[in-house]
C-alpha cells in the first residue's frame, strides 16, 4: 500500500482550513508543503507563515519542500514553523551532507529532492543519511504538469540502488502523479506518492486519496 502526500499547492487557499480538515478526514499520510522563492526555480510559492498555520491544523507529519536556493539559511525558521521532515535539493546544496546533518539535529528527518536531469548515481553517498528522496517525475516549479515518461527507469536504477545497500530510505514521487499512471508508478518501486492537481482538483479528493492508496 502507498503512502500519500497530497500537495497543498493545488488547494483552494481562500478555504485552506477545510482542504486541511479534508485531508484530516482522509487517508492521506502525510501534507507535502512546496516552497518556491523564484531563483531556484521560477515560481514563487509561500514561506513558513503558512508552514505554521497548516501545522496547526493537523497531527499529520507535515513534508516540506524546499526549492530554495541556500536553504539552510531557512533550517531554523521551518523547524519553528513546525516540519517534521526537510527536503534540500540536491542541485542547491553544495555541502549536502553537512545540511542533512542539521536538519537532522534540529529534529526534523532529512531527505533529499533530486531533478529530472541530475543523475541517480549522485544520490549514492547520501542514501544512508536522508529519511527518503523525493524523486522529481516533472522539472519543479508548477504543480499539474505532465509526469515524465523517463523517470520510470530512474525509479527503479534509484529502488535498486537503495535495496542493493539493505537500506530503509523512501522513495517519494513528485509530479503529474495521477489515478491512471500510480499503479506503474509503484510497481517501478516508490514508497509514496504525492499529489497536487489529482487531488484537489477531484471531484471527490477523499476518494481519490484512497483510489492513490490502494496503487
Ligand atoms: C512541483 C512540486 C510538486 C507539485 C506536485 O515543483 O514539487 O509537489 O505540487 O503537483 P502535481 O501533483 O499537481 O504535479
Ligand atoms: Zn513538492
Amino acid at each position: 500500500m502507498a503512502l500519500v502526500a497530497p500537495s497543498l499547492l493545488a488547494a483552494n487557499f481562500l478555504r485552506l482550513e477545510d482542504e486541511c480538515k479534508m485531508l484530516n478526514e482522509s487517508e492521506a499520510d502525510w501534507f507535502h508543503l512546496d516552497i518556491m522563492d523564484g531563483v531556484f526555480v521560477p515560481n514563487i510559492s509561500f514561506g513558513p507563515m503558512i508552514v505554521e498555520f497548516v501545522r496547526k491544523t493537523t497531527k499529520k507529519p507535515c513534508d516540506v519542500h524546499l526549492m530554495i536556493i541556500e536553504p539552510w539559511k531557512y533550517f531554523e525558521a521551518f523547524k519553528k514553523a513546525g516540519a517534521d521532515h526537510l527536503i534540500v535539493h540536491i542541485e542547491a546544496c553544495p555541502v549536502l551532507k553537512k545540511n542533512i546533518e542539521q536538519i537532522r539535529s534540529l529534529g526534523m528527518k532529512p531527505a533529499v529532492a533530486i531533478s529530472p536531469d541530475t543523475p541517480i548515481s549522485d544520490l549514492n553517498d547520501i542514501l544512508p543519511f536522508v529519511h527518503h528522496v523525493c524523486f522529481m517525475s516533472v522539472y519543479p516549479g508548477y504543480g499539474g504538469q505532465q509526469f515524465i515518461p523517463k523517470s520510470y527507469d530512474r525509479i527503479k536504477q534509484l529502488r535498486k540502488m537503495i535495496d542493493e545497500k539493505k537500506l530503509e530510505t523512501l522513495i517519494e514521487i513528485d509530479g503529474g502523479v495521477t489515478v491512471e499512471n500510480s499503479s506503474s508508478v509503484m510497481a517501478a518501486g516508490a514508497d509514496v506518492l504525492i499529489a497536487g492537481v489529482t487531488v484537489f482538483k477531484s471531484a471527490d479528493p477523499r476518494a481519490t486519496i484512497t483510489q492513490l492508496k490502494n496503487s
